[in-house]
């Protein structure tokens, strides 16, 4: 027998800008990632912009070209007008997008030295990064996150995906951005439920990694509520640090161990974005998810009950419902629905169930058994909670 043995490296390195006004006229911050070096090709991008995106900016489509433009002498075009995509979770609920960037790259002769440049939700960057991942097997992409969440979270990762046999991100591809701008000027054109939903992730990050942010988040809640930008802007920013510090340094970036650490809260959340057909928001199901597995951690001990606390009065005065009757269905057997998102978990890692777990605040230690007694409890505590803080929430 002849073995052959070996071993090589990738090393990714990108950046992540904080600016505003991206496509004003003298913004540099895009040019910069763009521009090829001195002799080379021009780079040619091609862009995508979530429908809502546009809706609120109308202008945008203009000013793209007009920025194109004005720094067309550093090597950088557009290579067609910038493509409108159905923002939401329909972004990703189909094939349909891959085929589309599919045709498009095809038709325009987009090769992997150019730029697919994605600004929307990260319902449109999760399925148009998973295209951009497919075409040439890989083509160079650049995030700009428009949301709460996209900019503290889901823009940020290595990950993308669609939905598919009735599974979140079931097709999907671990494939690292070359840039990511975060432009405070999007945050202020969001809804009142996309303007929150981030703030979950945020309390989940915090609860399993950062117990100071947890009580920076409690003083920055009502500020949230009135819509400050720049209480806002901070969550953002200490969310997005403390997810990036887990991708790049933990040692786990493509998961292939079993731990994830990000997913606190989320083996519930993802079973009621199904199960509600996507009527709660990613972080909407997130601020859910996260309720129950803390007063869960308080069941096991890990977390004090005022340390629960917390987090569900953070979750609470920024807005967020801790409760949805889709928590009541049950199967023939009278199990809650929602605990088949146990079983899909345990799937999506390989055979064993691990769930993160805070261990005192602030610090994290998984799990691998659940206790659904146990997670009774905690729901029947949830549920009163609801009750008992209904009158504090905005509408
Ligand atoms: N890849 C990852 O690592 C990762 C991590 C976390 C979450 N996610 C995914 O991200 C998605 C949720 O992202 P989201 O919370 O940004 O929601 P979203 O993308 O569904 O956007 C919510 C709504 O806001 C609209 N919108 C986007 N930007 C806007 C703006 N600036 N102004 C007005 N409206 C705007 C969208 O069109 C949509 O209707 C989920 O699919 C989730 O699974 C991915
Ligand atoms: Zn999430």
């Amino acid at each position: 027998m002849t073995t052959i043995h070996l071993a090589f490296q990738v090393d990714y390195r990108f950046d992540v800008h904080v600016t505003r006004d991206v496509f004003a006229p003298d913004n540099q911050i895009l040019a910069d990632v763009l521009a090829p070096p001195a002799g080379d090709r021009p780079a040619r991008a091609l862009i995508y912009i979530d429908e809502k995106v546009l809706a609120a900016f109308p202008h945008l489509p203009r000013q793209i070209h007009a920025w194109f433009t004005v720094h067309e002498a550093r090597g950088i075009c557009l290579a067609a007008a910038p493509e409108i995509v159905a923002g939401g979770e329909s972004a990703k609920g189909s094939f349909a997008i891959v085929e589309r960037v599919g045709r498009t790259c095809h038709d325009l002769g987009i090769c992997r030295h150019s730029y697919i440049v994605i600004i929307g939700g990260g319902a449109v960057l999760d399925a148009v990064g998973f295209a951009a991942s497919l075409v040439h097997r890989g083509i160079r992409q650049i995030r700009l996150p428009t949301t709460t969440l996209a900019q503290g979270d889901a823009g940020l990762g290595v990950k993308n995906a669609i939905n598919a046999f009735g599974a979140k991100n079931f097709l999907g591809t671990f494939t690292p951005p070359r840039a990511i701008i975060n432009d405070s000027r999007f945050l202020e054109a969001q809804d009142d439920r996309s303007w929150r939903a981030g703030v979950a992730e945020a309390v989940k990050v915090a609860a399993i990694k950062d117990a100071a942010f947890m009580h920076e988040l409690v003083t920055l809640a009502p500020r949230i509520a009135a819509r400050d930008l720049a209480a806002l802007e901070r969550v953002v920013l200490r969310s997005a640090e403390l997810h990036l510090d887990h991708i790049t340094r933990a040692g786990d970036p493509f998961e292939q161990g079993s731990s994830r650490p990000l997913d606190f809260g989320h083996w519930s959340a993802h079973r009621l974005e199904v199960l509600t057909a996507h009527r709660l928001l990613h972080g909407e199901a997130v601020a859910i998810g996260v309720a129950i597995d803390l007063l869960y951690a308080v069941e096991l001990g890990r977390i004090t009950t005022a340390e629960a606390e917390l987090g569900l009065g953070i979750l609470a005065g920024v807005g967020f419902r801790l409760w949805d009757e889709i928590l009541e269905l049950r199967d023939a057997q009278g199990r809650r629905l929602v605990y088949a998102g146990l079983e899909q978990f345990r799937e999506h890692l390989g055979g064993e169930l691990t769930l993160a777990m805070p261990d005192g605040l602030g610090t994290q230690r998984d799990i691998t058994t659940f206790d659904e007694a146990a997670c009774e409890r905690a729901l029947a505590i949830l549920k009163r909670w609801k009750v008992r803080s209904a009158p504090a929430v905005p509408a």
